[in-house]
């Protein structure tokens, strides 16, 4: 075969680039996640097995009390959950919000996409629909939860996101009622990194198929209802086979109105180096809420990738978790927040 020096050349550099492929990588250090969506993409080699069995693997875990069961109970004490889960190369999505009694959020996810011709599904609606398709539903209270709820009970239940309600939610466990806006004190939001740790996960095979999700049971003491980031495509997470794949975790109220994955993936698809990418999704945000609690993760189609997180009072470090060809377990990266 008569092979020229520029096809040679041009064959080299495509090698190298696709040198770190196949790639996990998740927000926080989520080790167990990590090499559950590895051992998954092995196996089967299908994308979407990893980012199912690595968020499955923290809703099991309890990563953190931030996923799965028994964590962030509401206003009445209650836990529920959002997922989402993107396949990069068809762009189908399935996501599940506010569910109820049903331990595996990132499965109902899935079956929301695999299942039905809808992209999301909420509330009792889809705990019903969980049910439907096999999934058991047992109560997602845990004596911590009750705990924690009970405390925040006792504590005259503060912190409170409530703002602009009669009686003051300072000072008040309610029930509320609307006043004119901003004559009463507001309740006081305290998102940190205690209460909102999603799983946000990405994996990419060897030919470059990308998938994403996530998995969370919210905000502490949220308003019952109350959706976050994390199951909102483009904003929890996003993955176009073509251009990159990211996911977002921290204080999804403000989080969402930005879109930080979607924003990400984008500018990857235009050529911005992973890293890059990350910062400028969280310096969108930044421009309007300085000290917002959040931080990103971004790979592009090589494989690549990057992180980027807000400098705020509780967090000044963010940590992730990546596995690729070059690893032969999960490793601990970190990135300073600007
Ligand atoms: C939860 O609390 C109940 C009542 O206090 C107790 O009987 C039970 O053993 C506890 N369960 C666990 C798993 O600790
Ligand atoms: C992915 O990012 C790396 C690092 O910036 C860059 O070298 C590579 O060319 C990027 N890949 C693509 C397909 O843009």
């Amino acid at each position: 075969m008569d092979v020229s020096p520029q096809f040679f050349f041009l064959m080299l550099c495509f090698q190298l680039g696709r040198t770190s492929l196949p790639l996990v990588i998740n927000t926080w250090p989520f080790k167990s996640a990590t090499a559950a969506a590895w051992d998954a993409l092995q196996s089967s080699g299908l994308v979407l097995d990893a980012v199912e069995k690595g968020c499955a693997r923290c809703e099991i875990e309890q990563c953190d009390g931030t996923v799965g069961f028994g964590g962030s109970p509401d206003e009445t004490g209650e836990t529920t959950l959002d997922a989402l889960i993107m396949n990069g190369n068809t762009m189908e999505v399935g996501a599940v919000a506010d569910l109820r009694r049903i331990k595996n959020a990132i499965g109902v996810a899935r079956a929301v996409m695999e299942r039905t011709e809808h992209t999301m599904l909420v509330g009792e609606s889809a705990s019903v629909f969980a049910e439907n398709m096999g999934f058991v539903a047992e109560d997602l209270t845990t004596n911590k939860s009750l705990n924690v709820f009970t405390q925040w009970l006792k504590g005259n239940c503060q912190p409170n996101y409530r703002k602009n309600v009669n009686p003051d939610p300072l000072k008040s466990c309610g029930p509320y009622g609307p006043v004119a806006m901003q004559t009463q004190c507001n309740g006081v939001r305290h998102v940190n990194i205690h209460s909102h740790d999603t799983i946000g996960l990405i994996a990419i095979d060897k030919d470059g198929h990308m998938a994403a999700g996530t998995s969370t049971n919210g905000l502490t003491h949220k308003v019952p209802g109350r959706v976050g980031d994390s199951p909102i495509i483009g904003a929890g997470a996003y993955a176009d086979s073509s251009a990159g794949a990211a996911a977002a975790t921290g204080d999804g109220d403000i989080m969402m109105r930005f879109l930080p994955s979607y924003l990400a993936v984008e500018l990857m698809r235009n050529g911005a180096d992973p890293s890059v990418a990350c910062k400028s999704a969280i310096s969108r945000i930044k421009r309007h809420y300085s000290d917002f609690f959040g931080a990103i993760i971004c790979a592009n189609t090589t494989g690549h990738y990057g992180a980027a997180c807000n400098k705020a009072p509780s967090l000044t470090e963010f940590h992730f978790m990546v596995q690729n060809s070059e690893s032969d377990s999960p490793v601990l990266k970190s990135v300073t927040c600007f």
